[in-house]
């Protein structure tokens, strides 16, 4: 059968039928990852994946990131579950974020399974970090290209963070002074497979600009942020048990969305490595 794409939106994301990522020839690998480079998030509907399955799907796609702070599933150190218990209020991932964007070179993929998920409600939002830099004013592409992003696990992750304080009852998370470390990167940086230039910034795990105090970087922030989530920017993924979605954490931020109540969700969760992000240089 072949590969069926269909756009989620006119800016971001598709949904794919057709193709079992267990048994994928490598040319339906290749194709994925062309669709993936042009859509940047593809919920790839009907799975049915073991945890081996998974891993060697992920594998696939190129070599496990490293994932600091949550316990991995025992025996697989490259599978976290993300769950949110039914007696639960909070959720993991419910602001938006680029996966471990701390790490010198943060992941290129997050690959996500769901297991199991609310009838409605528990989507996950996505946004175009490309196409929010391509309809900036060429000023603030100006402003932007120069400068350089401070991050750091330090707000959930720290040693005094959100996690030192609460943990979902599902998943054991451990804080420490590792995640109050800053990484610096590229405010700007460019797709290494596109060669397109993306914001590469997250209101979670961004903490700065540097050279800039708060009272100056948070203005500007706030501003990109607040324009790189216009909806026309955005898409979000209606999960049903078997829906596989592989990001590209490099281009988008994405965001757990909370609205269910009383009713459990599982997910498996694992990250393709990635590069330490490149500088947009602009002529
Ligand atoms: C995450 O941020 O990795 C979790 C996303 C989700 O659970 O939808």
């Amino acid at each position: 059968m072949a590969m069926d794409v269909r756009p989620l939106t006119g800016t971001i994301g598709a949904e794919v039928f057709g193709v079992d990522v267990a048994t994928a020839t490598d040319a339906q690998i290749e194709q994925l990852r062309d669709v993936w480079h042009e859509h940047l998030v593809l919920a790839i509907r009907g799975q049915n994946l073991t945890i081996d399955q998974q891993e060697a799907f992920t594998l696939r796609i190129g070599p496990f990131g490293d994932t600091p702070f949550i316990e991995p599933v025992a025996g697989h150190p490259n599978v976290i579950m993300v769950v949110k218990e039914a007696s639960e209020v909070a959720n993991f991932g419910g602001a938006w974020h680029s996966d471990w964007s701390f790490q010198p070179q943060p992941p290129s993929a997050t690959i996500l399974y769901a297991i199991e998920v609310p009838e409605a409600g528990g989507d996950t939002a996505f946004a175009n970090m490309a196409v929010a830099y391509d309809t900036l004013s060429d000023e603030m592409k100006q402003q932007v290209a120069g400068l350089t992003a401070l991050h750091s696990a330090t707000l959930p992750y720290g040693a005094n963070g959100l996690y030192s304080k609460v943990n979902p009852a599902g998943m054991t998370i451990r804080t420490s002074a590792e995640g109050d470390e800053v990484y610096a990167h590229p405010l700007v940086r460019v797709h290494p497979a596109t060669g397109r230039p993306m914001l590469f910034c997250n209101p979670t795990y961004t903490i700065g600009i540097e050279g800039m105090d708060d009272a100056e970087s948070r203005p500007l922030l706030g501003s990109l942020y607040a324009h790189s989530t216009r909806l026309e920017f955005t898409c979000r993924v209606r999960w049903q048990p078997g829906t596989l979605t592989m990001w590209d954490n490099r281009a988008v931020m994405h965001y757990a969305v909370n609205d269910y109540r009383g009713v459990r969700r599982e997910m498996r969760r694992t990250t393709v490595a990635g590069e330490s992000p490149q500088r947009v240089v602009l002529v």
